[in-house]
């Protein structure tokens, strides 16, 4: 059997939302950081596993060039069975590991992929990873990464080596992941009888455990190296390789929103500690950081108002009725008030041609105006601002070619803007393919 632990266990990897290159390019511009070019542009995923984010990706993208490097032979024979049943021009793997990649890559990217890697490889590889990215991005391209973020993971550290103990005695990679399953079930019922927060906290993340898939659990739970940073000491690091902080790519996702009136609070009431992320993390319990660097530092962490003028719209808000005049619902079940009469219309009218999306300027009189209200929509979920040259998402009912393997290895499907819509909901009956 092969030493490789992604060999013994292929991931099961996904089309991640926010690593689109219009949605990343979208996310810098709000703030005030370059935004490259979506007419042409290049794109290296390292780390691409079987290749379910690259390959969406590169299918609905046929202007720009996919590159997908991973050093898992399984996970790369996947990949590449998977690209011959479509066939997109646009997209190439290399079986190769990351310290030797430099060779294997011709030019630079616009756009830089690295999910779920860089908290999971040892320190010398993270360093080697790091300077690849720094040596192969283009002065105004993105590098999109995520990391395991302190303290809020240590909980989840706490529950690793638990578990890592309980099962140091299995021989194999598949018996510790079954032995790791039993436990963290049977440390959920027990766990279940008490009513102690931290007895509550601490269920929660055994529950996590059993309703993940056996591959999250050996790659998360029961994988040699699993290093959490903290912010600031994951951005020294980053800023030491040349590579400056944009934003968080998951800002307008539950996953990454953190309310603005947080950092005020931490500041006004004297808590900030060391450093004010750090403990934004710390109280907003933050397990995961999905920033966004360039090479190039942000100036103003504004967005200028004369390209914002260019971006589109789309909106599924609807009016609620002739009860609630100018209130709008989202299909989550979140209500707005929408003050002005142009809004109203425009709103009115996004929602005809849901889920596709219409220029601002040619929506509203004096778009300028409600620059400010779009973004905060934008920001809490509630419409999506595109960049012009976005792919325009299809029909749910228009299944396409991509569509149809997907549900097969994966009971999903990826819409052209990336994202995934699930058709069974239970991990443990997924496969890896
Ligand atoms: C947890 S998986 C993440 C896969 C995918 N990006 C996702 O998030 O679904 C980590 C990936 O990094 C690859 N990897 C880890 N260390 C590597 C190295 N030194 N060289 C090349 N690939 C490596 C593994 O083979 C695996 O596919």
């Amino acid at each position: 059997m092969s030493a490789n632990p992604y060999d013994q266990v292929p991931y099961h990897c996904q089309p991640i939302e926010w690593t689109a290159p219009e949605r990343l390019a979208l996310c810098s511009l709000l703030h005030g950081g370059p935004a490259p070019d979506l007419q042409q542009y290049r794109v290296l995923e390292l780390g691409c596993g079987d290749g379910a984010n690259l390959l969406p990706l590169a299918y609905y993208r046929p202007q720009a060039e996919f590159i997908g490097i991973d050093g898992a032979a399984t996970h790369i024979d996947t990949a590449l069975g998977r690209l011959k049943q479509l066939d997109p021009c646009n997209l190439q793997y290399h079986h190769c590991d990351f310290q030797q990649a430099e060779s294997r890559l011709d030019g630079r990217f616009d756009f830089i992929i690295v999910h779920g890697v860089f908290s999971w490889v040892p320190d010398v590889v993270r360093d080697a990873l790091f300077e690849l990215c720094a040596s192969r991005l283009k002065d105004d391209g993105l590098l999109y990464l995520n990391y395991n973020t302190k303290p809020g993971w240590n909980i989840r550290g706490m529950v690793r080596e638990y578990l890592l103990a309980h099962t140091r005695a299995q021989p194999s990679l598949t018996e510790k992941i079954q032995q790791a399953r039993v436990a963290a079930g049977k440390m959920t019922r027990s766990l279940a009888e008490e009513s102690h927060p931290y007895s509550k906290l601490l269920a929660n993340e055994f529950q996590f455990v059993c309703d993940n898939h056996d591959s999250y659990l050996a790659h998360e739970f029961l994988t040699e190296h699993n290093h959490a940073y903290w912010r600031s000491e994951f951005m020294s690091l980053a800023n030491h390789f040349g590579l400056h902080y944009v934003a968080d790519a998951d800002h307008n996702y539950s996953s990454g929103r953190t309310s603005p009136s947080l950092y005020k609070q931490i500041e006004t009431q004297d808590l900030i500690g060391t450093n004010l992320n750090d403990t934004v993390d710390l109280v907003s319990y933050r397990q995961l950081h999905t920033p966004l660097f360039s090479k190039t530092p942000v100036g103003i962490p504004h967005p200028d108002p004369d390209i914002l003028i260019n971006l589109q719209v789309a909106s599924c808000l609807q009016a609620i009725g002739p009860h609630k005049p100018h209130w709008y619902q989202h299909p989550n079940g979140y209500q707005v008030e929408a003050k002005d009469n142009g809004l109203l219309y425009a709103l009115d009218r996004l929602l005809d041609i849901w889920p596709r999306s219409a220029p601002l300027d040619a929506l509203l009189e004096h778009p300028h105006q409600f620059l400010d209200d779009l973004i905060l929509l934008h920001n809490n979920g509630l419409l999506e601002l595109r960049l012009a040259g976005s792919p325009s998402p299809q029909e749910s009912s228009d299944f396409n070619p991509l569509n149809a393997l997907e549900q097969q290895w994966g009971n999903y499907y990826t819409t052209a803007n990336h994202q995934r819509v699930e058709l069974q909901t239970h991990y443990n009956s997924v496969e890896p393919a």
